[in-house]
């Protein structure tokens, strides 16, 4: 077999055998099928799609590129949530202990933030002391000590994907769903959780920007999971405002401590709770506690202690700040008609929340706190928002992120609702 017939078949619209993807994965990730290749055969598939056998066999062929986690041994069920990302997006960090408190184990492997999205590991980084770097021994104990164990993926875990995925963010082939959803569930399904809840988000904010983009990536992806005998559920959730009221790494930890002290903003606890509900329902706890009396009566705070306790940092640390504030203003009395979530993604990573390359640092006190969201009541010149950052040098570009973004009129605009619908397997 050679690379060039394999991308000759996917350019001409044909389909790619078993033993053609089987081949090229192992070859891409044993070097002999060079990256100029594999981003001609990225492109062809991104351009003319991969059925669900290819779609199955693609993910199947990543997993076994590497090794693949077992927990079987554990006396009680594992669960897994994944979000293919958003604006303010800090729902892992109340969820992994709200799930561990009502009676599952929750080993999930997390990421770094690229772009304007933020990414979990960024946001525990903020906390002093607290290390994503875990061996497959220290991952088991921190699960067995404190129930929930967030993250980094080692080296050992689909490294095709790894691969690939690195190379899809040069050449322009990230957006493409069999790619997207290969990626997603090589990594879920070699983590080894028993079952799996995808928060496919939609909106501005998110990869995918409409209702029914986002539905054909959640039912690829419900389908790959089940298939791969891990019960997976997906919930389409809103992206076109932002979550909660605080954006970046140590402002979304101080909200999600709010949330597990029986506070915080209603759309962060609500999707908690749901997200909650699903995971315990897919790993079949039930009935055990619910999850917003866990959130209630301390016993998920005290999970979240454990977790973070275990992996070396200190819950009770006084997190970062940025050294510098800007506060903008409502420019009129009336209601919050708009908030746009890429806007303010994009304005927080300006501030330094995010990256522009995977080595660069991020700073950890950087972002916005809102203090109005969609259909709030506003008075001419209240604060809006308040941009966080090290340096009064970064402001200038954040406000023209947010030039536009945002509107004060006599009533709301249409939104998303936050949980727009739920796909499970046919
Ligand atoms: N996240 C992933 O892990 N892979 C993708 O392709 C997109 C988002």
């Amino acid at each position: 077999m050679d690379a060039i017939e394999v991308i000759r078949a996917k350019r001409d619209r044909g389909e790619l055998s078993t033993a053609q993807i089987d081949w090229v994965i192992d070859a891409y990730t044993g070097g002999a099928v060079a990256d100029e290749q594999m981003s001609a055969l990225a492109m062809a598939i991104l351009l003319n799609g991969m059925n669900r056998r290819e779609i199955a066999d693609w993910t199947q062929a990543m997993i076994r590129s590497g090794e693949r986690m077992d927990w079987s041994l554990l006396d009680r069920p594992t669960a897994d949530k994944h979000s293919t990302g958003g604006v303010g997006d800090k729902i892992t960090l109340p969820l992994a202990p709200v799930v561990a408190a009502c009676g599952a184990y929750v080993p999930q492997l997390s990421g770094r933030g690229l772009g304007h999205t933020g990414g979990t590991l960024d946001k525990l980084e903020s906390i002093p002391g607290w290390r994503a770097s875990l061996s497959n021994d220290e991952m088991l104990g921190v699960l067995r000590a404190a129930g929930a164990v967030v993250c980094a993926a080692g080296s050992g875990l689909a490294p095709a994907d790894k691969k690939l995925y690195a190379l899809r963010d040069v050449t322009g082939t990230v957006e493409s769903i069999p790619l997207i959803a290969s990626s997603i569930m090589s990594k879920k399904i070699a983590e080894g959780t028993g079952s799996l809840v995808l928060d496919v988000k939609v909106g501005s904010g998110a990869f995918m920007k409409t209702v029914p983009a986002a539905r054909e990536l959640a039912e690829t992806m419900v389908a790959l999971g089940t298939d791969a005998g891990v019960r997976t559920v997906a919930l389409l959730t809103a992206m076109d405002r932002p979550l909660g009221r605080a954006v970046g790494n140590a402002l979304e930890v101080e909200e999600s401590v709010e949330v597990l002290s029986g506070g915080g903003p209603a759309d962060v606890v609500e999707l908690t709770v749901r997200l909650a509900r699903e995971m315990l329902a897919a790993a079949g706890v039930s009935p055990g506690k619910d999850p917003a009396k866990a959130l209630e009566d301390g016993s998920a705070m005290d999970a979240w202690r454990r977790m973070i306790s275990a992996q070396g940092g200190d819950p009770d640390a006084v997190l970062p700040r940025a050294a510098e504030t800007l506060t903008v203003q409502a420019p009129s009395s009336g209601v919050l008609a708009r908030l746009d979530a890429y806007a303010v993604g994009l304005a927080a990573w300006r501030l330094g929340a995010g990256r522009a390359r995977k080595e660069d640092p991020v700073s950890f006190g950087a972002g916005i706190v809102l203090h109005a969201k969609p259909g709030d009541l506003v008075r001419d010149g209240q604060p809006l928002m308040t941009l966080h950052a090290d340096e009064t040098s970064r402001f200038d570009r954040a406000l023209e992120a947010l030039e536009g973004a945002y509107a004060v009129g006599p009533a709301a605009e249409e939104h998303l609702p936050l949980v727009i619908d739920r796909v499970t397997a046919p």
